[in-house]
């Protein structure tokens, strides 16, 4: 399950040519994406590959995880602004086919719902990305949220405030609470590629090896998943034990 590549630009390749694929094979193919530090050369990649080759990508669907409650898309900090910037506003994509959660939605659980069923009538996703956070949140599903949970609305832990102030001028200025697919959405993913890059995601890494599927660690999930990937540098995953680390350098020869 675990996929070991040197460097974030070396995940960065392979990422992009998982992507450069499934769209080259299947034009209308529906994508769950994510942000954040992890995804920008990932994205960025792909750009790259996309305009050299000359990719079509008018006709993909895409689902964004999360967006901060409160946030318009067009604000700087947003996601909507995110995928904008690293994705959305450099290739032909179709806009209408583009879909994030709105943070200023008037009934907000109903657009939660609606989210939710607009992923399945799309026919669902055929590849979701997903990062993690330092506490082990996929999307924005904390800790403790149920495995059989959808699209809904969710309060920011305070560390995961605190990690995301980094995007922020104003530490306090980040928003209480978001939107983001629930668990059981991402499951229902056909396939997913989690993304882990660094020193500071080595303990979760190693904590999701060491747990069975647990609510209290919501990566765990994956692990009934049967097309998930874990896929880390070697930062990352610098405290899994040594017979994981070694199959990349038997690999690698
Ligand atoms: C973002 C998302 C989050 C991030 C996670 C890691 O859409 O869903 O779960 O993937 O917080 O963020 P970075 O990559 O900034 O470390």
């Amino acid at each position: 399950m675990f996929l070991i590549f040197p460097d974030p630009a070396s995940i960065a390749d392979y990422v992009s040519a998982v992507l450069v694929d499934k769209i080259n094979n299947k034009p209308d193919v529906v994508l769950g994406l994510a942000t954040g530090g992890t995804m920008e050369p990932v994205y960025a990649r792909f750009v790259e590959q996309a305009r050299r080759q000359q990719l079509d990508v008018s006709r993909l669907t895409s689902f964004n995880l999360d967006e901060y409650v409160g946030l318009s898309a067009h604000h700087p900090q947003s996601y909507g602004a995110y995928m904008q910037q690293h994705l959305f506003g450099q290739l032909p994509f179709d806009a209408s086919r583009l879909h994030l959660p709105d943070g200023l939605a008037a009934d907000l659980d109903a657009h939660c719902q609606r989210y939710a069923e607009n992923i399945r009538q799309c026919g669902g996703i055929a590849l979701q990305l997903l990062g993690v956070g330092g506490n082990g949140h996929i999307g924005f599903n904390e800790p403790g949220t149920p495995f059989n949970s959808r699209c809904h609305v969710v309060q920011l832990s305070e560390g995961t405030r605190q990690d995301n102030s980094r995007f922020f001028d104003e530490p306090a200025t980040v928003p209480a609470s978001a939107i983001t697919m629930g668990m059981q959405d991402i499951m229902e993913a056909s396939e997913i590629l989690l993304i882990a890059t660094g020193e500071k995601k080595a303990p979760i890494v190693a904590e999701f090896h060491r747990q069975s599927a647990t609510e209290a660690l919501p990566m765990s999930m994956l692990k009934q998943h049967p097309r998930a990937r874990i896929i880390l540098d070697d930062a990352a995953a610098s405290l899994l034990p040594d017979e994981i680390r070694h199959q990349r350098l038997a690999a690698n020869g």
